[in-house]
């Protein structure tokens, strides 16, 4: 069956949304989520969203703080768009019902995180993603130009290569004219047409084997630019996140806030000792890179698997008041964290890296944007500031929307797009396979591409994932096509990027560390 929307919407997070609100006025969108609207990383968010508000905070500082922790590889002019425009879209979100939290003044609670000089951090408790994401359904389920699918998974982008014309890196003027989807209610697989591609489908954190990320959380916008021959970049830069809850077995691993450590919560290891000024004047607010690579060196050392965040000396009542559902899970646990440690260690959280694009959101393929976790702006370079990515998301997705809307009226359908074909496929049998694959992935990636990499590990990892390559791609010519076979394609391609772009990096910068290169191309000094 073939479908056409002026707009074709893949990702239902902020990114996805917020695009989809403003894009409605313009056209037709079809908004797709491959589970329910509520299931994104952006539901998942905690700390909070980044925005100058009051004096003495500035948009300098907030540009400074970013360019600080990107470690030199962020773009200054994508950094000054989004700390100026973002107090506008706070407002966007604001007028869409979302709920910061105010003091007894009536003036927003601002919190502060790892990096952040300023308090700048608008937040609602310590569930600021959940209230974004219900706010935005609510906005969008009452909608008469948007149509939601839910449980709808794309499968590939549509390009000149589906009207069979042969696409290389090469090509000139490489178009998208909408995606295969695979309706997971019915097994029929759809062709979207569109005039105007976004792509929105978050982050990669499936490529790990703990990670904050849901499961929903596998690559596959970045897959699909990446076989549709489009630009990815900086996938090097995976971000650990340095204190999640040591609870082995939890998938995703339940987060706690860096928010926390900006009311005051310290860092020990398990004898009680504090150990980040030996690592950095900023202590326990230093950027999140330099954070979990001493945890990580602290767990090494000793052979621990975890340390301890010390949140006991700060006032019990405010504790309960600011960090709520972290006081009731850790609770659950036995962890009374008003007068007991947390035990956290670094897992996997956000990629810095993804799909190419320019300051309207482009992507190097022509009529498919890019916006939120999937994309890479230049915002974040080599370490993503705390609390910059939702900006982000929802800066990049009214820009996408700004450019598409002067463009629509003189675009229209490609009809050469033939359906699907799954000629000679028949294996339906083969899920132990596919779910084996994903943990050697995981295992692969956690083992030889963390925190701390060198050569050698490098080179191990991708020579153990060509095998898993090749024996997925036999797999996946021979079987009927499910989201499972799919996602394993695509997190093998997101861990092939993250290598290969991390082998290619002979320096350490930010988020990548290597023993091999332990100091800056330039040999520059961070400041
Ligand atoms: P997501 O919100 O992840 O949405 C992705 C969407 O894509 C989903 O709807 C999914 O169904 C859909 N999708 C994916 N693949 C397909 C497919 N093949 N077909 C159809 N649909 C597909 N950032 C901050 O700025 N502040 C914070 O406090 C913060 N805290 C965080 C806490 C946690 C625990 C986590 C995990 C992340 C946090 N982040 C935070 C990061 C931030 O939440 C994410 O980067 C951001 O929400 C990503 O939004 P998005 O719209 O790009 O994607
Ligand atoms: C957190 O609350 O610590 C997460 C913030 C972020 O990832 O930006």
């Amino acid at each position: 069956m073939t479908r056409k929307f002026d707009f074709l919407v893949i990702g239902s997070g902020i990114a996805g949304i917020s695009f989809a609100l403003k894009a409605a006025k313009y056209g037709k969108v079809a908004l797709l989520c491959k589970t329910t609207l509520i299931d994104s990383n952006t539901s998942y968010a905690q700390g909070g969203i980044a925005s100058v508000t009051y004096a003495p905070d500035t948009f300098e500082k907030h540009i400074s703080d970013t360019l600080i922790s990107g470690d030199g590889h962020c773009d200054l002019s994508v950094v000054e768009k989004v700390v100026h425009e973002a107090p506008s879209q706070i407002e966007e979100l604001l007028n869409w019902g979302v709920a910061f939290d105010k003091n007894e003044k009536g003036l927003f609670d601002l919190h502060r995180e790892g990096g952040h000089s300023e308090h700048r951090i608008l937040h609602h408790k310590d569930n600021t993603g959940f209230e974004i994401q219900e706010s935005l359904i609510r906005q969008v389920k009452t909608h008469p130009d948007i149509e939601v699918f839910e449980h709808y998974f794309a499968i590939e982008i549509l390009t000149q290569h589906h009207c069979g014309q042969i696409v290389t890196h090469h090509t000139p003027n490489i178009e998208c004219y909408g995606a295969y989807v695979l309706d997971l209610n019915s097994n029929n697989i759809h062709t979207f047409l569109a005039k105007i591609t976004l792509l929105a489908t978050g982050g990669i954190g499936s490529v790990y084997s703990t990670t904050t990320n849901p499961e929903i959380a596998t690559g596959d916008g970045i897959a699909m630019v990446h076989r549709a021959r489009g630009a990815i970049k900086d996938m090097e830069f995976v971000q650990f996140h340095p204190t999640a809850l040591y609870h082995p077995g939890e998938r995703p691993t339940f987060l706690i806030t860096e928010a926390i450590r900006g009311y005051g919560a310290v860092l020990r290891t398990q004898d009680g000792k504090e150990f980040m000024h030996k690592y950095d004047e900023r202590g326990s607010l230093a950027p999140r890179d330099i954070v979990a690579r001493a945890i990580d060196n602290e767990m090494k050392m000793r052979g621990h698997d975890y340390v301890y965040l010390d949140v006991t000396r700060m006032d019990a009542k405010e504790t309960k008041k600011h960090f709520p559902n972290i006081y009731k899970k850790c609770l659950e646990l036995g962890i009374d964290i008003t007068k007991d440690y947390i035990p956290v260690s670094p897992t996997q959280h956000y990629l810095c890296g993804g799909i190419v694009v320019d300051k309207n959101a482009k992507s190097s393929i022509n009529r498919l944007y890019a916006a939120g976790e999937c994309s890479c702006t230049g915002l974040h370079g080599a370490n993503r500031l705390a609390s910059n990515s939702l900006i982000e998301a929802i800066v990049y997705a009214n820009a996408a929307v700004e450019d598409a809307a002067k463009r629509i009226d003189k675009l229209s359908f490609n009809d050469c797009i033939p359906d699907w074909n799954d000629e000679g496929t028949s294996l339906t049998e083969e899920m132990v396979l596919i779910t084996q694959s994903f943990k050697e992935v995981e295992q692969i990636m956690s083992s030889y591409v963390g925190i701390v990499r060198s050569n050698l590990r490098l080179i191990r990892a991708l020579h153990r994932l060509e095998i898993l390559y090749r024996e997925t791609e036999n797999l996946f010519d021979k079987s009927v096509v499910s989201n499972e076979i799919c996602e394993l394609r695509n997190v093998i391609s997101v861990a092939y990027l993250i290598i290969k772009q991390a082998i290619a990096r002979k320096e350490s910068r930010g988020l990548h560390y290597t023993v091999d290169y332990p100091e800056r191309m330039k040999n520059e000094v961070r400041k």
